[in-house]
This record gives C-alpha cells, structure tokens and sequence, in this order.
C-alpha cells in the first residue's frame, strides 16, 4: 500500500529531527533532548515505518540495528587502496624532524626554503575502516583487509551510533570516508564491568574491543559494543570539489556531520610538529580513548601528488610514536602489601620493564578476586600497562606463553600465600563477606598500618608537617620511636637529639622537623585532625563535616549511630566506621593524647551553632515576644532553615496566635506544630544534646 503523504512527510521530518539528535548527542557530545523525548520520537518513527515499510530508508535511524548473523563477510574491493603508513620510531623530537627532512629533500626544497606546512593529528589505537557514502547515505561500510581488499561490515557499522547514516548538507554523489573505529575507555570499562556483573567474558583492552567487534558475523553482539569512530582521510569521491589541503578536507567532513577528533593542528615545519607531539604527550593520559602516537602528513594535496608512495607508503604521511603503555613482561612473584587501613594488596613483582616513560618493577593486581579472574601464576607472561599516573598494573596474562614450569595447581588465594596471618605484623587477617578486600585485624598494632597512619597523619591535607617521609617513618617506627601519632608530640622520644642520630639525618634537619611538629599543634583544624586520624571511609569532606556539625572532638566521640546519621551525606557504612574507630580502646588514648598537646583552632559559629542543621521552619501566626525576623534569625543562626510554605518536607510549623492557611496544612500533613516556648526548648534541647 503506497503510505499517505502526511505519513512519509512525518516519517521524514521525524527521521530529520533524530539524526539532529544523534549527532548533537554522539558528535558533539551535548545532548538536545531528554532521552523519554528521544525515545518518544524514535517510537513513533517505527510504527509509522511498520505501517508502510516502503518509507523505511536505508538511513533511518530505525535501521542501526537489526541485520541477521551472516555466515561470512562478503569481500570488498577498495577502489583506492587503503594503505598504512611508515612509523617512526624514535619517540623523541628527531623522529618529527627526521620526517620533515625526507619530505622537503624528497621535494627538491633548498635549505633556506620556507618551512613546510603539515596537518598534524592523532594516532587513534583502533581499526581502519572505510565508509562509502552514496549520494549522502551511507551504502558500504568495509575493513582494510589487505588494502586491495577488505571485508564487508555495513551491519556493524550501521550500530555504531556516532557514524551519520546520512551526510549533513550538500554531499556529493560519492565519498568515501576512512577513519578509526576505537571504543573510548569510559565506554571500555562500563562494558566489562557488565560482563563481569553477568559472568561473561571481558575485553582484554580497548583496541581488541573495537576489532573484535567489528568482525563479528552477529550484528546484535556487535551493537552490544560500544563504540565511536574517528574520520582521517577520504578514498574514492565523484562530484566534489575537493578541497586543496587535509586540513580543509577533514573541516568538510566534519561539516557532513562526521566525526573527527577536536586534536588536530596545522602545524609549520618540524619544530610545529615538534610542538604538537609534545603537547599531545602531555594530554595523552587525560584523553578518553587510547592513542599510539600522532600522524603528520603534508597538508597540501598538490604537494602529496608530488611526493607520492614508495612502495606501499605515501611519502606524505608519517606517524610518529610514543612510548608504549603497553608491554609483556614475567612475574617474578606476588607480595602482599599492608596499606594504612590494614588493606592487604597483592602486587606482582616483575622482571623490570620499560612502558610508559619509566622502568616498572612492581604492578598491583588488585585483590584477590582479580588475581583469580586473570589468573596471575608466578612465571606468566604478562601484559603490564601503565597509563600516565595512574599505578602500574598486570593488565592479562599472556596464557599462550605459559610454559610447564609455571606453578600448576589450584586457585590463587590471598590467606594461603600468606600463610594466613599479616605478612607484617602477623595478626590474624580477615576477609568480610561482601568486601573484595582482605584485611589485617590488628589495627594500629601492625607496624606497617602504623606506618602509613604516620605518613597520612603528616601528610599536607591532614596536619601538614613537612620533612616526615617514608625513610624517617621506616625508622621511627622500627627503632620504636614512635608507637602512636601522638608520639610525635611526645619530647622524650621525639627530641632534635634523637633525630639527628638517625640515618640520613643532620642536626639542621633534625632541628627542623622538631620545629614543623611543634607548629603542627598550634592551632589545628578540627576537621584536618579528623581527617588525619584515617579512620574508615572519612576522607576530607565527611572530616569537614563532622567538624562542622559536631564543634568538637568530644563530642564527635560520644556520638552515636543515629546522631552521626544526621550529618548530611553520613550514612550507616561510614558511621559504622567512625563508631568501630572511636570504640576502639586504644584508639581512645591516641585522641585524647593528641588532644593533650594539639591546640586546636577556635571553632566559629558555624559550626557552634549548627544544632538546627538540616530542619526546616515554617513561622506562622503572631509569636508571644519574638517578631518573625527574630524567630527566624534565631533558627538561620541554629543551621536551620526558614521557609514561606508548608509541605511534607518541612520539619515544624511555628505558630503563634492568629495563624492560618499554613497551620492547617501543617495539620493536614501531620507536620510537628509547635509554639515560641517550643522552638527555644528545641534549641536548648539540641544544645544538650551535644
Ligand atoms: S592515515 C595513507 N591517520 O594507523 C594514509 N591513519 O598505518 C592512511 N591510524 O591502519 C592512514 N590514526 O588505521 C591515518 N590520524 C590517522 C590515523 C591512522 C590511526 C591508523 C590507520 C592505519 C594505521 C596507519
């Protein structure tokens, strides 16, 4: 049945209006719509195309999924070869300048000829594809293959929802686009965070992530897969004015509503490329996807037409490496360290190895549960990365290279490795059900704990004393100098006499951190102290607030349960925590040490008076002797609010005489009501209760 005009104008006004959506929300990153009104729309669009499957087109966005599993790719000719580039190798400024020099004597260019202009861009870590665009819409979509011929792979590309179905303004009768398909690392992790959630295998890394989606024959399983795309270049194009240089061609792509990546430049001679390659290293770990290195090519095409290929390599184009975050490596052993909360981690030591700019000799494997999942054994070949600052890693094991001398036999477990006891301190260790992590139960009595208290005790957000590093803890707490942190504020064992006969130590220096531990306990902030004690799941902000809503260290510790809950954001976890900490004896007597010799800062009024903190007022009626503005200055002062109506969330109605619409409502919705006495007995009551 041919479908009614009004039917195929809104199916394409509708197909118009989603595919603005997608790219405001896949391109640019910056969403038009909420998703129920995208989805809305999407739905709509559906029924009408299941009415009159004649106005289902090939770029409706209706279209993205759905293709049957395909008993093989098809093959594709390309009919410009795709072809790869040259590396340079050298990751340091020579391998840009060694590139510029080939290109300018390759052009006949005299020394003291201008420089040459470069579009210079990133290398993205991924696979190449090719993406053939009829008329605008969006007709073949194929791999590299050999560069003569690639596989057919319009399905699964057709899922990857950043790749416009059809080109945005005037496109010309033929374009094909060539890119990278990649998956960001946010996307990389989400997903395999769900497959693990569902026992099912996860990726080894981004890069295998892409490929292996895109190879799949079952469309569906590749939709599953999340990921985007990054146009670089053009194949075979018909009726375009093509543009004269890369740069330009890539702004026209970008124009079509294609994705390209916002990291590029047009970079003058080798010292522009030099500049680029740096400034990119330095964003390198920042980025949301992985990259190799960057890719410089002679920005004007009559410039690369000259220049040409050399064998299978345009002599216009280089990519030029950085190190790698990636490397194989043998696990030496497995250590378990003790961290400052008893946290028992196991770290894999390794024959030394070179990734990401330093030599690695130690990578963490997390926690038990994932040295099982990849199955880590002493004598693995494994892959190590290490992405920026974040701490090495044993990323997976290498399984084909195991050989039989690798320690055959059951599961890894934590508890047997350490014979069941505190590598350290050897106090019983436990695993909570419900925790990844395994812990020593000995608190503060395991040296190693009481290192790391130390060191965070000192550290610049807690109390901020300088010149307390690990070498001085190591010894403080092996000469048994210091026992608690509040032996630093004991003289008799910490004195400048005492210091200077430690290792590495002169009497300057000793004099020094004498003095930095002195000033330290002049007029501390309570919540640095409370930060600083290292208790369980309180990190600054929640210290910040428990000053703030408590005043005073008494007081924090005779809180309970319920009253710590009422600490915005404080919940049963952390006031657990925070109960376990204070109710431990021994934990006790360092505070009240500390307290001993910490002067802490005089605590404002903020917090003094926070005793309303979180309630809300609403004033109604005439009060005995306070006017309204005093009333409610007296609760804004207490940390609680004022507010003109009533509702479920307001906590008490004052009322004074001649009240009306608001006491009703107050009744009406079982809001506590009380009058002026009741509002100070409720200040004086909160005031006790502290
Ligand atoms: S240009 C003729 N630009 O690296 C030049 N390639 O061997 C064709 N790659 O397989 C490639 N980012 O998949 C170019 N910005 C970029 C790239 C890039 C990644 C990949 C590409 C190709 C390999 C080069």
């Amino acid at each position: 049945m041919a479908a009614p005009r009004e039917a195929a104008a809104r199916a394409e006004a509708l197909r118009a209006e989603i595919g603005k959506h997608n790219y405001a929300y896949y391109v640019l990153d910056a969403p038009t719509v909420p998703d129920a009104e995208y989805d809305r729309l999407f739905r709509e669009l559906q029924e009408i195309e299941a009415a009159y499957p004649a106005l289902r087109t090939a770029d409706s966005p209706t279209q993205r999924v759905g293709g049957r599993p395909l008993p093989e790719f098809a093959p594709v000719r390309h009919a410009v070869p795709m072809l790869s580039i040259r590396t340079e190798t050298d990751s340091g400024p020579e391998g840009a300048r060694a590139f510029d020099a080939r290109a300018r004597r390759a052009l006949g260019l005299a020394e003291g000829a201008p420089s040459l202009e470069y579009a210079a861009e990133l290398k993205f870590d991924g696979l190449a594809v090719s993406l053939r665009y009829e008329d605008g819409v969006l007709a073949q979509a194929a791999t590299r293959g050999d560069g003569e011929i690639g596989e057919d792979v319009t399905q699964n590309v057709r899922t990857i929802h950043c790749i416009p179905l059809g080109l945005k303004g005037e496109p010309p009768a033929l374009l094909e686009i060539r890119g990278e398909v990649f998956m960001r690392r946010p996307d990389f992790e989400r997903y395999n965070a769900r497959q693990r959630e569902r026992g099912r295998p996860a990726l080894v890394n981004p890069r295998n992530g892409a490929a292996g989606s895109i190879r799949q024959l079952d469309p569906k399983i590749a939709a599953e897969r999340p990921l985007s795309f990054f146009a670089y270049g053009v194949g075979e194009a018909r009726g375009w004015a093509m543009p004269a240089s890369h740069s330009a061609i890539l702004d026209a792509l970008a124009a079509f509503g294609v994705p390209v990546c916002e990291h590029r430049a047009v970079a003058q001679g080798a010292e522009g490329l030099i500049a680029f390659h740096e400034k990119m290293l330095a964003q390198r770990d920042a980025l949301p996807f992985d990259i190799d290195g960057v890719v410089y090519k002679v920005n004007a095409l009559d410039l690369q037409e000259r220049l040409g290929f050399a064998t299978r390599e345009p002599r216009w184009a280089v990519a030029h490496k950085y190190p790698a975050q990636e490397e194989l490596t043998e696990v030496l052993g497995i250590e378990i360290q003790v961290g400052r909360t008893g946290k028992l981690t196991p770290v894999a030591r390794l024959k030394p190895v070179f990734v990401g700019g330093v030599t690695v000799t130690n990578a963490t494997l997390h926690n038990e549960d994932e040295v099982r999942r990849k199955d880590v054994r002493i004598g693995d070949t494994v892959i190590v990365r290490r992405a920026g600052d974040v701490i090495p890693e044993v990323f997976a094991v290498v399984k084909e290279r195991r050989t039989e001398n690798v320690e055959n036999g059951r599961q890894w477990s934590l508890a047997d490795a350490v014979g069941n006891e505190c590598p350290v301190c050897h106090s019983a260790i436990e695993r909570l059900e419900d925790e990844a992590d395994w812990r020593c139960t000995a608190g503060l009595y395991c040296p190693a704990q009481r290192k790391q208290a130390i060191l965070h005790f000192a550290s610049r957000r807690a109390l901020d004393i300088e010149g307390i590093g690990e070498k001085l803890v190591d010894q403080l707490v092996d000469q048994n100098l210091v026992e608690t942190v509040a032996d630093l504020y004991d003289p008799t064992r910490i004195n400048a006499g005492k210091l200077a006969g430690l290792e590495r130590m002169g009497g300057k220096s000793a004099q020094n951190i004498v003095d930095a531990i002195a000033e330290s306990s002049k007029a501390a902030q309570l919540e640095r102290l409370i930060y600083a004690l290292g208790i369980r799941n309180v990190g600054e902000a929640t210290a910040k607030e428990l000053a703030r809503h408590f005043g005073t260290m008494t007081a924090l510790m005779a809180a309970d349960a319920e009253t710590l809950q009422l600490v915005p954001d404080i919940g049963p976890v952390v006031a657990a925590s925070i109960i376990d900490f204070f109710n431990e004896k021994h934990n006790q007597q360092v505070v009240e040490k500390l307290l001993e010799h910490i002067r802490l800062e005089a605590v404002g009024k903020m917090a003094a008076g926070a005793v309303l903190r979180g309630l809300t007022f609403v004033l109604t009626g005439t009060l005995p002797t306070l006017a309204r503005e005093a009333a409610a200055a007296l609760i804004e002062a207490a940390g609680g609010k004022v507010s003109g109506s009533v509702s479920k969330k307001t906590d008490y109605v004052v009322a004074g005489t001649d009240a009306g619409s608001k006491l009703d409502k107050a009744q009406a919705l079982g809001v506590r009501i009380i009058d002026e006495a009741g509002l100070r007995e409720l200040l004086q009551a909160k005031e006790t209760e502290r």
